[in-house]
């Protein structure tokens, strides 16, 4: 099977009141971990490089490692790019082969964001590859780009039927209150995320893929791992998971997770050094990540987003 577009799995989600899970990738192992809970679970499946992710591991050596996973799982996988900023760059990604792009121009006005965001559809369009485009800003750091909590902005549902209409977008980011990283929410003070947002949106767009940034939980359990082994996350809060699973039950397709697979990296790394110190061989240390990052994505795809055995 070739790499699919996220066409025919969001018309399922929708359908089937679920969200398919958009895990980011930086390296063999993250993609091997997702792939394999994906494997095991029959689950559809995103994989996402940000612009950082490209520039790291380098895009042809995601792109083929992914191809192997296609060709290891015979699960339909999509390529995304995640945060595209330029039409520059989601073009290259179009001609790499990735099957879908983000651009998000959501820092411009309303009008430059449409007008860059209609750019990058029809080139991708051209190409069979659908484009994600983001209306409204989340707080949070992403890429190195940190978006101070003042600088963010709900997105407005009455611009939405107009900014889908114009740029003939595939699907649409909005901010309903999340925020990219590790420390969404001040602990002990409740989390209100914007449904109702995010219900008008729908109502203006019925049917439409809407997609969720910031999506981690940070498992109060991985801050634990990584603050007794030495590391300093206190504080560190994510968007409580009956709230996604009320999200993936609305128009909510797609779901975007990175910062809970890097703590799964880290949580176990820096207790098998804790107990190993003087082992130097990467695969004793990556092979356990590896093996973690699986298990939060299954929990994810199972308990989460609903899309276990809808491969
Ligand atoms: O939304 C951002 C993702 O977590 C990717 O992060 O740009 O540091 O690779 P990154
Ligand atoms: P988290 O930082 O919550 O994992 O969000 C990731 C994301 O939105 C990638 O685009
Ligand atoms: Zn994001």
């Amino acid at each position: 099977m070739p790499l699919v577009t996220s066409k025919e799995m969001f018309e399922k989600a929708q359908k089937g009141g679920y969200a398919i899970g958009a895990f980011n990738v930086n390296n063999m192992e993250i993609i091997q971990g997702i792939v394999e809970a994906a494997t095991e679970e029959r689950a559809p499946l995103i994989l996402q490089v940000s612009s950082g992710a490209r520039k790291y591991a380098n895009q042809t050596y995601l792109v083929k490692l992914i191809e192997a996973a296609i060709i290891e799982s015979g699960l339909p996988i999509c390529l995304h790019l995640d945060h595209g900023d330029s039409f520059e760059l989601c073009k290259s990604c179009v001609d790499g082969g990735f099957t879908s792009v983000m651009i998000d121009a959501s820092h411009h006005s309303f009008d430059e964001n449409i007008k860059i965001t209609k750019q990058v559809v029809e080139y991708a369009h051209d190409h069979g590859v659908v484009v994600e485009a983001e209306l409204g800003r989340l707080a949070g750091i992403e890429d190195a780009i940190n978006v101070s909590a003042k600088d963010s902005s709900y997105t407005d549902p009455d611009q939405v039927q107009e900014f889908v209409q114009k740029t003939d977008v595939d699907s649409l980011a909005i901010a309903i209150g999340t925020s990219h990283g590790a420390y969404k929410f001040k602990p002990g003070t409740p989390v209100a995320l914007r449904f109702d947002i995010l219900e008008e949106v729908s109502r203006r767009l019925p049917g439409f893929p809407i997609v969720l940034h910031g999506a981690s939980s940070v498992p109060q359990e991985l801050v634990a791992q990584i603050n007794k082994y030495g590391g300093n996350m206190p504080g560190a809060q994510g968007v409580p998971e009956d709230m996604l699973r009320k999200a993936a039950s609305m128009a909510v397709c797609k779901i975007n997770i990175d910062s809970d697979l890097r703590m799964a990296v880290t949580a176990t790394i820096r207790k098998y050094f804790y107990e190993n110190p003087a082992h130097f061989d990467p695969r004793q240390y990556l092979g356990p990540a590896r093996s973690a990052v699986k298990e939060v994505v299954k929990h994810k795809l199972i308990n989460v987003l609903g899309c276990a055995g809808k491969a």
